[in-house]
């Protein structure tokens, strides 16, 4: 398991049941955390006190917390500081991080990530003081996160690309040879083979490492906001704008700017990255004039660019421009050979997240992993993986823990789809259906795990009794889900296995 490291920390919300569980969430990760309702109070403690990471919302009742961060960079009374975000306020989040917050968080903020965030900052105060502030910002599935950490700290994104198949050989050869050009690469791929790594891995190789890598996704921006998004806006050049604020371009000035899922880029932006492309000069919605960018272009795409620019839907010169080196991520039936080193990878991955023992994975479930088709890649083994883990008792790990024989709730070998047309509509699919079902199917069970740890004064034994969990498994789903317990060691009663 991970060592975190202890740190002070200052927490600023308004929201007095946020700021607790923000506060117990950080207590139990060991550490020392102090908390404010406002700027006031905010500024109080910070003049008393110095923090090694200030977490704070950006909107406060006396005020935004990005004064706090210009407080900050004048006098730094904190090392880190870590911002909170409402949702698709992107512009918010770039200009945090343009202040020189370290990282940004979107409400409802995810606990996991809250400790992550804190973890990396750390992290990052100890590995590289004089790492530039404003280092990565990512922004996919209409969700905004900025991870300055994942890119220089910690293991290189190349060394954590695993593989000894010829084809991942080659394309870690590959990545280390084209990385220092400024030629844009192209990365194609089914979904979940690992894109997004070999393209953080394409920054990492490069004489930009140390400069921003920003990841947006293509198909996650509403196209009203697009274009001011990417190459930013100048103050009154629409309703609301009422500052200067950059786009992603701006933003990963002397980095990469990872244009995720390229094949959803509405055909009219199209026209304008091309434009930008070809002049390496940007021009933010409502201003006059143009300014250079220094930017390296990494996209992605499962889908098959060419089929969308037969089609019409691409644009065929902004293809060429992107595709000027083509990186192509095999699926994971392509490289059988590489699994039983990614299942222990993925689990150890996991594990340590989780902060349990990493199983063993038996011969028998290794061989059933290798017959499963899986559509989903990479992504889709660590999502197995996890239910696994979720599911077993014991130190190994065996097939049936896959689920593979129970053949009704189980994974059933092929799903056959269902005749579309009328039969969506008859069943109940037609309810409600999440935007993202794994977050969906995480909060009803976050809400389940919480209503019976509440009945049962949090006692985790309890709890699990009463959900037919063992206490292993309860430990298991506390964790991933994020679910902050009190810290009073009178509630961790029969907890030691
Ligand atoms: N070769 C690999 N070695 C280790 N981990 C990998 C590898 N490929 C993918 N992963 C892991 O699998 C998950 C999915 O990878 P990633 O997000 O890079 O895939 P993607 O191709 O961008 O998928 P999508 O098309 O769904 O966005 C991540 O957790 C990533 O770390
Ligand atoms: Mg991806």
């Amino acid at each position: 398991m991970a060592v975190n490291p202890i740190a002070s920390v200052l927490v600023v919300d308004d929201e007095p049941d946020l700021r607790t569980l923000y506060e117990l969430t950080l207590l139990r990760e060991g550490h020392q955390v102090v908390a404010a309702g406002d700027l006031a109070q905010a500024r109080d403690h910070l003049a008393q006190q110095h923090f090694d990471v200030l977490i704070t919302d950006m909107r406060l009742p006396d005020g935004l917390g990005l004064e706090l961060l210009h407080a900050l960079n004048a006098e730094r009374r904190a090392e880190k500081c870590i911002v909170i975000t409402a949702y698709g306020s992107a512009e918010n989040a770039v200009e945090a991080l343009k202040t020189g917050a370290f990282d940004y968080l979107t409400k409802p903020v995810d606990l996991k990530q809250l400790r992550a965030a804190v973890r990396a900052a750390l992290q990052s105060q100890r590995a590289r003081p004089e790492m530039p502030a404003n280092a990565i910002g990512a922004h996919r599935h209409g969700q905004a996160t900025a991870h300055l950490a994942a890119a220089g700290v910690g293991t290189r994104a190349l060394d954590r690309i695993i593989g000894q198949a010829d084809c991942m050989l080659q394309i870690k050869a590959r990545i280390e040879k084209v990385a220092s050009s400024m030629a844009p690469v192209l990365i194609a791929g089914e979904s979940g083979t690992g894109k997004e790594l070999v393209a953080r891995a394409v920054h990492d190789c490069s004489h930009r490492a140390a400069g921003p890598f920003v990841a947006v996704n293509c198909g996650a921006i509403p196209e009203n906001l697009i274009e001011s998004e990417f190459f930013g806006a100048r103050k009154g050049a629409f309703t609301g704008a009422s500052q200067d604020r950059d786009g992603y371009f701006q933003a990963a000035r002397g980095g990469t700017l990872f244009l995720d899922e390229i094949g959803d880029l509405p055909f009219a932006m199209q026209a304008k990255l091309l434009r930008v492309i070809q002049e390496r000069r940007v021009r933010a919605l409502g201003g006059v004039q143009e300014e250079a960018v220094d930017v390296r272009l990494v996209s992605a795409t499962h889908r098959d660019l060419s089929a969308l620019v037969a089609s019409g839907d691409f644009r065929q010169d902004l293809f060429y421009r992107l595709n000027v080196i083509e990186l192509r991520t095999p699926a994971l039936r392509e490289r059988t050979q590489d699994l039983p080193e990614l299942v222990r990878a993925l689990l150890r991955k996991l594990c340590e997240e989780s902060g349990v023992a990493v199983p063993e994975v038996s011969a028998a479930a290794l061989a059933w992993l290798q017959t499963r088709d899986l559509p989903g890649n990479v992504r889709e083994l660590e999502n197995l993986l996890q239910r696994a883990l979720a599911l077993s008792n014991g130190q190994t790990l065996e097939p049936a823990d896959f689920g593979a024989q129970e053949t009704s709730v189980g994974l059933p070998e092929k799903i056959t789809p269902p005749a579309f047309q009328d039969t969506v509509t008859s069943t109940q699919v037609s309810a409600d259906i999440p935007d993202d079902l794994q977050t969906y199917l995480d909060d009803q069970e976050r809400q389940v795990l919480l209503k019976a740890l509440k009945e049962a004064d949090f006692n985790r034994t309890a709890a699990a009794a009463r959900l037919g969990l063992n206490l292993r498994q309860m430990r298991y789903r506390i964790q991933r889900l994020g679910i902050a317990m009190p810290k009073d060691p009178a509630f961790d009663d029969a907890d030691t296995e």
